[in-house]
């Protein structure tokens, strides 16, 4: 049985929807017993249905191994879509929030795309209507809209690009580099963030994630001092207080892979903390530390934990494997205007990394790209 959780305050600001509505489902506790059970249960049924597992490092730790395990993957927002776009498997179980199973379904229509609970979802796109947001851009028909990931496929489909946190920084260059003027949303930390570094001329939607949201500057600060030797991994969904504190900022793949390769032996965490899970696993001899979420002398603090990702249950996996439903739908002009945004991110994504390893200075190296693309006959669609 479930029970309903009601799982964020209303938010207020210019352009940010109330949240009041938004709630998340409490998976009920297994025994180790029925989480095998499941686990082998959830194998058959992906044999069966010759489905494959992408999932993020934010749902729960079986669910994580169980797709490494049965030949799937576990990653930040981007590889998923990459993954799934690429993967020939026709049916993709995709263990997350409902913008990454629509994501997978505009890169791939003629999959299935299987949710676990399409009712999990995230403060970011609910904060950000397609109805309000269309105003807003049409408040602004001189600039080009850039969205991040974590937004209904309707407001992909009024961008001009969609972005991940892994490469938000360098496509606002990119743009910027071309004088243009951008229209940001949803998130306000990470576009104050690129902001900052990038110098755009940016006006931002004013959205937040209910997770990161919670982490504290001044509280961050004292830790730091209890623990001098350690470094900070900050996911850039973060108050600028957090952020300004940060060894790392990246998206969660970025975190995990400075844990793994830096060689401090301490790190303070900002995200969600799902990512302990493989951080721990490619680096157990290191010691992780939880970036505070609540002030000194606070009576409650957050866990940290996104409670939409949180609905990925086992149960729910072998539920909708089993059930064989249609799965995810995205009416088709949606779909098509959608991709368009999206696909314009993963050609970037894909020249950019044929162009050559990343240098201290962004700035230069997009100028540097852009000359490379026009010059050496690479087909660039989203020039
Ligand atoms: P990543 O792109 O880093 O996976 O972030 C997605 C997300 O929802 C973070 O809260
Ligand atoms: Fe959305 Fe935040 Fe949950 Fe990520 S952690 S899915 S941004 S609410």
């Amino acid at each position: 049985m479930q029970q309903h959780l009601q799982a964020a305050q209303s938010e207020q600001s210019a352009h940010a929807c109330v949240l009041h509505q938004a709630w998340a489902k409490v998976p009920a506790s297994l025994s180790r017993a029925e989480q095998q059970t499941h686990v082998a249960h959830i194998r058959d049924l992906l044999q069966q249905r010759q489905a494959v597992m992408v999932a993020h490092y934010y749902v729960e730790p079986e669910l994580q191994d169980l797709a490494l395990a049965t030949g799937g993957m576990v990653g930040d927002s981007l590889e998923m879509a990459k993954f799934g776009q690429a993967h020939a498997a026709q049916t993709l179980l995709v263990a997350g929030v409902k913008f990454m199973g629509e994501t997978a379904k505009i890169l791939s229509p003629e999959k299935t795309i299987l949710m676990p609970d399409t009712d999990a979802t995230c403060s970011l796109d609910l904060g950000c209507p397609a109805d309000d947001f269309a105003q807003f851009c049409a408040e602004h028909p001189d600039r080009t809209v850039v969205v991040y990931a974590n937004t209904s496929a309707e407001v992909k489909a009024l961008a001009d690009w969609v972005v991940t946190s892994s490469i938000a920084l360098e496509i606002v260059t990119f743009l910027h580099q071309q004088g243009k003027k951008i229209l940001w949303g949803p998130d306000r930390h990470l576009g104050q963030y690129i902001q900052q570094q990038t110098g755009a001329n940016m006006i931002l939607w004013q959205g937040s994630c209910i997770v990161h949201n919670e982490f504290k500057g001044s509280e961050l600060a004292s830790l730091k001092q209890q623990h001098p030797d350690a470094l900070v991994l900050v996911h850039p969904e973060s108050p600028a207080a957090v952020v300004a504190q940060a060894d790392v900022i990246g998206s969660t793949s970025k975190l995990l892979q400075a844990a793994v390769t830096l060689p401090a032996q301490i790190f303070i965490v900002a995200t969600d903390l799902g990512i302990l899970h493989e951080m721990q696993k490619q680096a157990p001899h290191k010691h992780f530390i939880a970036a505070p979420t609540a002030g000194n002398g606070a009576t409650c603090k957050s866990c940290a934990f996104c409670p939409w990702m949180a609905m990925n249950s086992l149960q729910a996996c072998a539920h909708v494997l089993q059930q064989g439903d249609a799965g995810i739908t995205v009416p088709t002009p949606t779909l098509q205007a959608a991709r368009k945004s999206i696909q314009n991110m993963l050609d970037f994504a894909a020249a950019y990394r044929e162009f050559g390893p990343a240098s201290d200075d962004l700035h230069t190296h997009i100028q540097h790209f852009h000359h490379w693309i026009r010059h050496h006959e690479r087909t660039a669609t989203f020039l």
